[in-house]
């Protein structure tokens, strides 16, 4: 994918069945990939929607992606899905560390590292989102919060030698996901910068996508486009509509 161009991840969370996301795909899978020409979209479905939207937008300009991973190699884990069976279905991306999984599992930043190492290690791209909480923001401490979760995760990657040297990381702050409210640019353009030097002195060597996500919609895209720091845009539930996602890479 070229750095140049800003990105478009689709996470669809758990809005679809495979029957539907099946459909979605399907039905959109042409325009989609026009779009995807000029602007890389990153679709993310369910676990169990994973096979048949690689079968559908194969040999399209559209990138595959999961919502998370196992922190294990194969082995006794009920329920889990290995970076290496990722890998097989075709997808090149993986979101890891979404605050709607750490806090369902209680994720620690050891085992989002531990991911973070394995899909590296299959090639596949880690977007590894962080993100203050309400509180923290209001007691002027996002810059802090941003800096404990990212810290570990940097550093555990930097400790090994790994196939690919991408990650991409997504900026949600959590009083943004799905409450219709977005930062202002100049305080987004902060946490940026600060997240940006991070990877600069941890990860000097590598190349790290910004990505900001949080109510992202077709009546606001373009505001982030603007922000220089930023490679692209993480859409939650405005993605799941074709026209507004198509608006939303549009505008
Ligand atoms: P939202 O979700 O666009 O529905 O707010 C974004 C995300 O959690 O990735």
């Amino acid at each position: 994918m070229s750095p140049n161009k800003f990105v478009y991840v689709a996470n669809w969370k758990a809005y679809f069945t495979p029957n539907q996301a099946y459909q979605w795909a399907k039905s959109h899978k042409e325009a989609l990939g026009t779009l995807s020409k000029n602007s890389p979209i990153i679709i993310c479905p369910s676990f169990d929607a994973l096979s048949i939207v690689a079968q559908e937008i194969k040999g399209t300009p559209t990138y595959l992606a999961a919502q998370d991973c196992s922190a294990h190699h194969a082995g006794p884990y009920t329920g889990q899905v290995l970076s290496t069976s990722l890998k097989e279905i075709g997808c090149t991306y993986c979101i890891i560390g979404h605050s709607e999984v750490r806090q369902e599992y209680h994720e620690t930043p050891a085992q989002i590292a531990a991911k973070a190492c394995l899909l590296l290690d299959n090639g596949i791209t880690p977007i590894i989102c962080i993100g203050e909480t309400a509180h923290d923001y209001d007691l002027n401490r996002g810059a802090q919060a941003i800096e404990q979760q990212l810290t570990p995760i940097l550093t555990a990657i930097k400790k090994e030698n790994h196939a690919l040297k991408t990650i991409a990381i997504g900026y949600e702050p959590l009083w943004a996901i799905g409450t219709s409210i977005v930062p202002k640019s100049s305080y987004l353009a902060q946490q940026l910068e600060a997240i940006k030097r991070l990877c600069n002195q941890h990860l000097p060597d590598y190349q790290a996508l910004l990505l900001y996500g949080g109510s992202i919609d077709e009546t606001n895209a373009l505001t982030f486009k603007n922000i220089p720091l930023l490679d692209g845009i993480l859409i939650g539930h405005a993605s799941t509509d074709f026209q507004k996602l198509q608006k939303i890479v549009l505008s």
